[in-house]
């Protein structure tokens, strides 16, 4: 079976059971400040699931465009994607538990033929604190559908300790079996709605627990291990809760919302536990295969770049080929594009690609989802023209690291200090001047690298664990300075024009930053002449740029500003210039104001009604 035809099994399936086809919403959300980028089939239904009257009616399915940028570091193992696709369907106040699990099932065994007894589920065990059952009803339903095979379905409790125990059926707490947008009751926000739910497993057989190899060698394998034998395929939500002050009310109507992965139903389909494997995956990873010369398979470290490249790619050309697209940049989700494919030529190069490639793997990801996915056929020349374009720009990064690479090492193997140079004024990979002393037959001096780093950007531990993984590389002294700068304009711009002043967007390029804010008026000289001398009295200060880790909550406690991004109850970094201001914040970030040259406003005017746009410079730039 193909995606296509998966796929398009499920919305029929969905359609004869009363279900209206909707078509997959942007992967940029509209009006939803609080996320990037689109990450379940639920969010751009969540007007609907807390009421509003969906024009279509009470019941919905769709395949949906996701993408996960918090999943970027697991990409690389044979289950994980940035980009997927999320089969959903959605009962608004119509059926409930019975139905959805008896066409859960209906649809699993019957239509796409699995095998009942390697299918495994998980329901809620309910909890006291929260006022929520234990789901004894899921069980019943789950129970009558095995039985119809003949399925005895045990059902049992906390399998973590004790492993399989011969059950079908397992009970786990709110951390496995409660969803909302942001995760545990805990960490939801008042008027977030969410609800027990009841996941579902593939089983690819015991031979592939992978215990041995990792964390779970001596514990009993059970569903949710991770050990690589089971793999989720969907998850069917009762939503049929709100949060409230101090705990939950119930929703005016019950309601499901189902989100399956579509890929990973394929690799159940097909039997294969590698979702690289199936067809549109493993189409892209033969074109990469036609580039490199090398095989998919051949080595475990040649297996990870492959996975890496075709998810990277694909996401980048979904990303910017979406109707909402956006292009790569060094700020938000344009920051993401460029990562993603700067990160892509990173693994070509240890496929041994010297050549540009993106642009071609990306035509190669056109042509498999153009038909379904009409809008990357619309934008296939702005898709191709950017690729091509990021591509050449880190072409160029990587050529001047390189020079500067072979002038600093000609009479001795480069010191870890000389390396971070590199790495922050030239934007140079620090794991390619790894590769490169390597090859000259020495060893990188990491410890001293990762103090001068740490010295330089005072990050926390774990902050400059994930920026060796590759979160700050590909950035430049230039625009870390403007976007610095672009911190102390926003509270600049408060200061003097008032608390409305909101971020509607911002854009920086190596020469100038551009903000827009929300403002009614044009600004007159005086109040321009009051945010530059604002902002270059901060510069003179040299006041010390800090970040800390929090949690969405005591950001918002400590008065931070910024887009609230909830991400599943990720903690969020928070940047503080000395006594000015507090944003929250992705960085990079320079470590004092001093760095700083003089700020100039070159330009303010209007964007639309009620926004204001200022292009502003700082020497040195
Ligand atoms: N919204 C649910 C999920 O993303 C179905 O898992």
């Amino acid at each position: 079976m193909t995606l296509s035809e998966l796929r398009q099994k499920y919305l029929d399936f969905f359609k004869s059971k009363g279900h209206e086809i909707i078509p997959s919403a942007s992967l940029i959300p509209e009006n939803d400040p609080s996320t990037l980028f689109t990450g379940s089939g639920m969010q751009p239904m969540v007007p609907y699931l807390l009421g509003e009257a969906h024009p279509l009616g009470t019941r919905l399915t769709d395949s949906q465009k996701c993408f996960r940028a918090q999943d970027i570091d697991e990409v690389g193992d044979n289950r994980h994607t940035t980009f997927f696709e999320m089969l959903g369907n959605w009962s608004l106040g119509d059926y409930f538990k019975r139905e959805q699990i008896a066409w859960m099932y209906e649809f699993l065994t019957h239509e796409i033929g699995l095998d009942p007894k390697r299918l495994y589920v998980t329901v809620f065990r309910g909890s006291e604190k929260w006022g929520v059952p234990r789901d004894e009803e899921t069980v019943g339903v789950w129970q009558a559908q095995f039985a119809m095979h003949g399925v005895v379905a045990e059902a049992v409790d906390f399998p973590e300790e004790r492993g399989m125990q011969g059950g079908r059926i397992f009970y786990y707490d709110e951390k496995k079996n409660w969803w909302s947008r942001s995760g545990v009751p805990e960490n939801m926000p008042e008027g977030e709605p969410g609800g027990p739910d009841s996941e579902m497993f593939w089983d690819f057989g015991e031979e592939l627990k992978l215990h041995e190899a990792s964390e779970w060698s001596d514990k009993p394998c059970h569903v949710n291990c991770d050990c690589g034998r089971f793999v989720e395929i969907g998850n069917n939500v009762f939503m049929e809760y709100i949060k409230t002050g101090d705990g939950f009310e119930k929703l005016a109507k019950q309601n499901v919302d189902f989100g399956g992965g579509l890929e990973r139903c394929l690799a159940a389909q097909i039997d294969d536990p590698d979702i690289y494997r199936t067809n549109v995956l493993a189409t892209i990873i033969s074109g990469l295969e036609g580039i490199s010369g090398k095989k998919y398979g051949e080595s475990a470290e040649i297996t990870r770049s492959f996975r890496i490249i075709a998810d990277h790619i694909r996401a980048a050309t979904f990303i910017i080929g979406d109707p909402r697209g956006v292009i790569p940049s060094n700020v938000g989700q344009g920051y993401v594009v460029r990562r993603l494919l700067r990160r892509a030529v990173r693994e070509g190069r240890r496929l041994g690609i010297i050549e540009p490639f993106l642009a071609h793997i990306s035509s190669v990801v056109i042509g498999l989802y153009g038909e379904h996915y009409v809008e990357l056929e619309t934008n296939r020349q702005r898709i191709i023209d950017e690729i091509s374009k990021e591509e050449d720009k880190f072409a160029k990064t990587i050529e001047k690291g390189l020079k500067e690479f072979e002038r600093m090492s000609r009479d001795h193997v480069i010191s870890g200090a000389e390396a971070f140079i590199l790495f922050s004024t030239y934007g140079f990979p620090l794991e390619l001047t790894q590769e490169l002393v390597q090859e000259a037959g020495a060893e990188l001096d990491i410890v001293a690298f990762q103090d001068e780093f740490k010295k330089h950007q005072e990050l926390s531990r774990t902050a400059s664990a994930g920026a060796f993984k590759g979160g700050l590389q590909d950035h430049t002294v230039e625009t870390t300075r403007l976007h610095t700068a672009t911190h102390l304009l926003q509270q600049a711009l408060r200061r003097v024009l008032g608390d409305h002043v909101a971020q509607k967007g911002s854009n920086i390029t190596g020469e100038r930053l551009r903000f827009d804010f929300s403002h009614g008026q044009k600004m007159t000289p005086e109040e321009i002449k009051k945010v530059e001398d604002i902002v270059n009295d901060v510069i003179k200060r040299d006041l010390p740029v800090t970040r800390e880790e929090m949690t969405v909550d005591q950001a918002k406690a400590s008065g931070a500003i910024g887009l609230f991004e909830q991400k599943y109850g990720d903690k969020v970094s928070v940047y503080t210039v000395g006594d000015f201001s507090k944003e929250i914040c992705g960085g990079p970030h320079v470590t004092h104001t001093g760095e700083l040259g003089h700020f100039k406003i070159l330009k303010e005017e209007a964007v639309s009604a009620g926004v204001r746009r200022i292009k502003a410079a700082v020497d040195g730039n």
